[in-house]
């Protein structure tokens, strides 16, 4: 057992991709533990990334468990810790603790047909959910991706994408048009709408934006689907990880340890102060 919850252990990067360029820029970094420790996550769960003398940010883990070679994150550059990030270099070293929170209760989903949902950045926590059931594919229905974003130069994992439209549904979206593009034109909810999904034996799992996750919800409540089989993600301000700070609470929830994954039953009853 570690003396000190608080101390990261070592990892190296082995791996950086840029995925999106200019001032939303996305880079996706691989990285190994220096001294492998039996580090283990559930998709959904996130780690504390740390930047000696910078400090440290809550990022989801977008890597599946299914794969034990690396840990990977897909960091917007926003502030202090993740521009750090992305001026690293591979074979530099950061700090990680964790993995921290609940995850998504993919176990009691076999069987069902799985509606994958993101914008943004918010494809990170849900590439690791889906990638977890296409790896286990005869145990789910029916896989279905829609995922938007800005224009085509801000979509993330866009090679991957490519490829997984030979093995599973994928509905792809920009806000605006672009001359080349052959996918849906406006917002995520809309597509949504358009393509109205069933609800039946289905469960739908949603991050993005704030914005985007509150229409969605509608769009999908529209075509029936009830509160209890949609999932999505808080991502409220973190410090300690572990429920000690009260940082990041939703009323008597510490969403860095009953979060972030919350079904939209459990969450439309909580304060909101997310
Ligand atoms: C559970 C969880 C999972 C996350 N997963 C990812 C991920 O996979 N990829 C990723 O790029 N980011 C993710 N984030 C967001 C990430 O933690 C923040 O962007 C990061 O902490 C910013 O750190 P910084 O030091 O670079 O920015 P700072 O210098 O701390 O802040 C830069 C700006 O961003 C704002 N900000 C910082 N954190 C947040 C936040 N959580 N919500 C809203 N505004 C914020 C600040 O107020 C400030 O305006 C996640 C956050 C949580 C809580
Ligand atoms: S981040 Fe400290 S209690 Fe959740």
């Amino acid at each position: 057992m570690k003396s000190n919850d608080y101390v990261p252990e070592l990892a190296r990067i082995i791996d950086i991709k840029e995925e999106v360029e200019g001032s939303r820029s996305i880079k996706t970094f691989r990285t190994n533990f220096v001294n492998p420790n039996g580090f283990s996550h559930r998709c959904g769960q996130c780690a504390m990334l740390s930047v000696f003398g910078k400090g440290e940010a809550m990022i989801s883990i977008s890597s599946t468990p299914l794969i034990k070679d690396y840990l990977q994150f897909s960091i917007l550059k926003t502030g202090r810790v993740t521009t750090a990030l992305h001026e690293m270099n591979p074979g530099d070293i950061i700090g990680i603790r964790g993995p921290y929170g609940n995850g998504f209760p993919i176990d009691d989903w076999k069987g069902k047909n799985l509606i994958f949902i993101g914008g943004g950045i918010g494809l990170a926590p849900i590439w690791s959910v889906l990638q977890t059931a296409l790896g286990k594919k005869e145990e789910f229905g029916n896989l279905t991706l829609y995922y938007g974003s800005r224009t085509s130069a801000d979509l993330v994992f866009k090679e991957e994408l490519e490829k997984l439209k030979s093995e599973m549904t994928v509905h792809l979206s920009i806000d605006v048009e672009e001359p080349d593009w052959k996918g849906y034109v406006g917002f995520v909810p809309a597509n949504v709408t358009e393509k109205s999904p069933s609800p039946e034996n289905a469960i739908s799992i949603t991050c993005g934006p704030p914005i985007m996750i509150k229409f969605v919800i509608k769009a999908l409540q529209d075509v029936g689907f009830d509160d209890r089989q949609i999932y999505t993600t808080v991502e409220n301000k973190m410090k300690c990880g572990i429920g000690k700070c009260g940082r990041c609470n939703i009323g008597h929830h510490y969403v860095c340890k009953d979060g972030p994954v919350y079904s939209w039953a459990e969450l439309k009853d909580l304060p909101q102060e997310y």
